[in-house]
């Protein structure tokens, strides 16, 4: 087995510039063999809005940090940060990460960017958050954010997973959403979540891109099919989904929006490796 190469904090002199941080693990869970979560402490002058992504990693044998982009899974106002991760066998940094545990020193960039903020969406209605596998990450991060809820009417989020065990993380998102004393109340009358499975049976199977193409998603929310006067719609998983879903968007009149032009979509690749 792979050690893990971890160390305290005094011992990352390269990577102690004001764009990378040693941060300490709080706390890890591991929820299938290939799937596992882990919280870091925030450092005291980290800021970044809710959805957005940082480079985590850790110190290889040349002690040059080895990182990754990981959506940050905690809302802008979390004391804590948390990360979704999948475990790839050979993976240069997951193969290692997957063995860290609480006390462990990890590298984190300070430096958060990505897509999936509300900033980078025009105003509307209905907010889709459409995630496969580990990309389900910065939508935990949304779905505590009172914000998300300030702006839209109902909030639909889908996960699809091969299987149902890896379903445990955005089954637990959601029931935390609706416990949380912030945005409880209001995660209780707007949130909708859209679990599917692929390779083993569960209430709901398919690929959502087929259930969306279909029109089985609508009929079984009683909602109309997207439409660019009211729906938003945030992607983030695979490349194949990311393209499927970005095509379907399109293909409805939807427009790819960022931070700089906000638009009807946005997309973003879910981390693998
Ligand atoms: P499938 O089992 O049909 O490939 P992975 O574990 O490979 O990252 O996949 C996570 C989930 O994303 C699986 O359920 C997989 O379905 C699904 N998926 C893969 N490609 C697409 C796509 N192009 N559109 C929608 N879902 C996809």
């Amino acid at each position: 087995m792979d050690s893990v190469n971890t160390a305290s904090a005094a011992e990352f002199p390269a990577v102690t510039s004001d764009t990378a941080d040693a941060v300490r693990v709080l706390d890890v869970r591991h929820w299938t063999d290939r799937l596992f979560s882990f919280s870091v402490e925030r450092p005291a002058s980290f800021r970044f809005r809710s959805g957005e992504f940082v480079m985590i990693g850790l110190l290889n044998e040349a002690a040059r940090p080895l990182v990754r982009a990981y959506s940050i899974a905690s809302p802008f106002w979390d004391e804590t940060l948390s990360f979704y991760s999948i475990k790839v066998e050979n993976g240069p940094l997951t193969s290692r990460l997957q063995h860290i545990s609480a006390g462990d020193y990890i590298i984190m960039r300070t430096k958060p960017v990505g897509t999936l903020v509300l900033d980078a969406l025009l105003p509307g209605e209905r907010l889709y958050l459409i995630s496969t596998g580990t990309g389900v990450a910065p939508f935990a991060s949304l779905l505590r954010d009172p914000e998300l809820y300030d702006q839209f009417d109902d909030i639909i989020l889908t996960h699809t997973c091969r299987e149902v065990d890896e379903l445990a993380f955005s089954a637990d998102l959601v029931q935390r959403a609706k416990m949380d004393p912030l945005v409880g109340e209001s995660a209780k009358k707007k949130l909708i979540y859209f679990p599917t499975t692929t390779r083993e049976p569960s209430n709901r199977m398919g690929r959502v891109t087929n259930l969306i193409e279909s029109g089985n998603l609508f009929d079984d929310l009683n909602l109309p099919a997207f439409q660019p006067e009211t729906d938003r719609v945030m992607i983030c998983g695979s490349m194949n989904m990311n393209k499927d879903m970005k095509d379907l968007c399109l293909s409805a009149g939807l427009s790819e929006g960022a931070n700089s032009e906000p638009g009807h979509f946005v997309v973003e690749k879910a981390f693998v490796g």
